[in-house]
């Protein structure tokens, strides 16, 4: 296996451009060229030639102020008919935007012309519902259409969408919608996942009941569960009785470039999610510029299908945003990849002639464990381009993917970004980039990547350090949701007017970039964030809890595990006869508390913590315990014979 890998490398070390992307290497040499030359007025071109702006720009970026940027911000545009409306004034009404797949196997095609129809139709109740300029929306719904349709409703009417993940437990909406004071909350009686409908509106009802503010007017639930719900008089009301009602006549004014689009919570070092904003001019940008350039999108002929939800960043831009303000044709499914059976994505692929596909290494690497006949079974040949996204992927599952869902010779993709830049920032361009395994790459042209030491200092030629974005790019975060001083001391504190992301990078001798996962107390589980604070401070609010510890552990499939330490409280131990019943009452409430994505894998019980002299939880030391590896220095343990005692206890 290993000599196979080597070979696979050495091929694609040596991957050049195929003919097919012969005309995308032209345009795509040129980007680069352009925009090392003039990074701001390349900006600009982008901006006028990908958008269409009500009133156009003269300013490209006010950086007077750092670190809150403006770009385009004299500038005025409707995101909604960027994605919508002049599709279907220049012709292309008939194009289907989304191939719809239900989990259970039913599925609707959505023309652009449908798409606009119904997003005018739900900005009218919105509208109606005394939704205005700047207000919030919470949306909690599966992966159908109407979700799409109610992000570009709020866009198309400027208030602001805060989406919240469908996994997410009553708790975590509830502090979503109270931190946003969201006046209207858009949900489905349910949606369907691994065979079943799982309930949605009851979570709704019961975050409500939790939710201090009292913000919230009105429900608005569309029908897809069928499963039995519950609604309030004169709060609730259903899509198809008003939307499905509703007047499709609808003008579209333009706003400012600076205008909130949406929030989007995503775990930081603190129990509390910070509310990322973003605004629409530079946001909807560098999406367009990016999908259309990383993917090298063809809107007349691809089938594009991103498997995100669109309760994480990824289904902002590239589910939503990016796609549509292309034009592009699109798979959106509902379910879980292997419902009802092992190759329900690839029989997806097959269906539509899928020819872009970008996923999750974590995906990738459990379709792997279940071996190359599942995929097999079905015609792959549409695809020509295959993207990842998330974590870092690992030369194995990279190969593994180009060969055995790809063929063999089409261009894999490693995107690196966060729920804070916006779009994509690190990525080879297919045909013009030789592609890595491994690595992320380069930087897209028009953004300014380094790697800096702890001290700030550039890392020069090979080496590691900290991943720092070093100029201001249009779709950036503008700032935490309510939150100005936080989002200085996050991401500026660190190295002044660099953005610090959290990464650690490594540059190789070639220039490309690997990165080499968080430096702070942020896990990534299947590519999404969680913080260990928030986990811990989840498990401490238990009655049974004193103190708890949690570690990212490297997991095979999941890229890391949450993995938790408990002392219980003296109260309770001798109530528990088997802790392996308290571990797993505590990972229940965990999934309760925050979500079944951050039920810990394991919760050891133990009697005591590494702790420095000062207090402080030594969680590298518990990570080695996790990982199952040697556990290393403790001569700054507080009592080094804490350690022997966990590790005896775990082992
Ligand atoms: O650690 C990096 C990792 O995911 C983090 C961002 O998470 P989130 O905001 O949830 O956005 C995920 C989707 C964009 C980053 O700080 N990450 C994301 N993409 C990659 C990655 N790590 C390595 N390689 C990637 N391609």
């Amino acid at each position: 296996m290993t000599v196979q890998i080597d070979h696979a490398l050495e091929e694609i070390r040596r991957f050049r451009p195929s003919p097919e992307f012969a005309a995308q290497a032209v345009a795509g040499t040129r980007l680069y060229e352009e925009a090392r030359a003039d990074r701001l007025a390349f900006w600009a071109d982008q901006a006028r030639s990908l958008l269409q702006w009500e009133t156009p720009f003269t300013r490209t970026l006010d950086w007077s102020n750092p670190p809150f940027a403006k770009w385009f911000d004299d500038g005025t545009l409707n995101v909604a008919v960027n994605c919508l409306d002049r599709h279907v004034a220049a012709g292309n009404g008939d194009r289907v935007a989304l191939h719809w797949e239900g989990e259970p196997g039913d599925s609707r095609d959505v023309t652009y012309a449908e798409l606009t129809d119904e997003v005018r139709r739900a900005a009218n109740v919105l509208t109606d519902l005394g939704i205005g300029e700047h207000d919030r929306v919470a949306i909690y719904l599966p992966m159908i259409p109407e979700a799409v349709v109610a992000m570009l409703a709020c866009a198309r009417i400027g208030a602001i969408h805060s989406v919240v993940f469908g996994g997410f437990s009553a708790d975590s909406l509830a502090s979503r919608i109270d931190d946003a004071e969201a006046s209207l909350v858009i949900t489905a009686d349910g949606g369907y996942r691994k065979g079943k409908v799982f309930p949605l509106k009851p979570v709704v009802d019961d975050a409500l009941a939790k939710a201090e503010g009292g913000t919230v007017k009105n429900v608005l639930v569309v029908r897809r569960g069928e499963n039995d719900i519950e609604m309030a008089d004169g709060r609730d009301l259903w899509w198809h009785d008003t939307v499905a009602q509703a007047s499709n006549e609808h003008e579209a004014q333009g706003f400012e470039a600076e205008h909130p689009l949406f929030i989007l919570y995503t775990s930081g070092t603190t129990g509390k999610p910070k509310g990322i904003l973003h605004t629409s001019g530079g946001y909807l940008t560098q999406v367009a510029f990016t999908h259309k350039n990383v993917f090298d999108l063809h809107p007349e002929t691809d089938v594009y299908w991103c498997t995100a939800d669109v309760g994480w960043v990824t289904g902002h831009s590239y589910v939503v945003y990016g796609p549509l303000a292309n034009g592009a044709t699109q798979v959106l499914y509902e379910g879980t990849p292997d419902t009802p059976h092992p190759g329900r994505w690839w029989e997806i692929v097959e269906k539509y002639r899928v020819s872009i596909l970008y996923t999750a290494p974590t995906a990738i690497r459990s379709f792997m464990k279940l071996g190359r006949q599942i995929p097999h079974e079905f015609n792959l040949r549409s695809l020509r381009l295959l993207g990842s996204v998330g974590e870092p992927i690992n030369p194995e599952a990279w190969i593994w993917y180009r060969h055995v869902i790809g063929g063999g010779s089409i261009p894999v993709v490693d995107t690196w970004w966060q729920t804070e830049t916006g779009a994509i920032m690190i990525s080879a361009l297919p045909g013009i980039t030789d592609l890595k395994p491994g690595s992320a790459q380069v930087p897209v042209p028009g953004i300014s990547i380094d790697i800096l030491a702890d001290d700030g200092t550039p890392v020069e030629g090979e080496g590691g350090g900290l991943l720092v974005v070093t100029e201001p790019w249009p779709s950036m975060l503008r700032g935490i949701w309510g939150d100005p001083e936080r989002f200085k001391e996050t991401y500026w504190e660190k190295f002044g007017d660099k953005y610090f992301a959290g990464d650690g990078a490594r540059r190789d001798e070639d220039g490309d970039i690997w990165l080499l996962g968080r430096v702070d107390d942020v896990m990534n589980v299947s590519g999404h964030r969680l913080s260990t604070a928030e986990i811990e401070s989840s498990l401490v609010a238990h009655p049974w809890t004193a103190e708890a510890a949690v570690v990212g552990a490297s997991d095979e499939t999941t890229g890391q595990a949450v993995v938790a330490f408990v002392i219980l409280k003296a109260s309770q131990v001798e109530h528990v006869t088997d802790p392996s019943d308290a571990a797993e009452e505590l990972r229940r409430h965990v999934a309760t508390q925050i979500g079944a994505i951050a039920r810990p894998r394991q919760v050891f019980i133990v009697n005591e913590l590494p702790k420095t002299r000062s207090g402080k939880i030594m969680r590298r030391l518990l990570r080695d315990l996790a990982e199952g590896r040697q556990v290393g220095d403790t001569t700054t343990l507080a009592d080094t014979s804490v350690m022997t005692a966990i590790t005896e206890q775990v082992r």
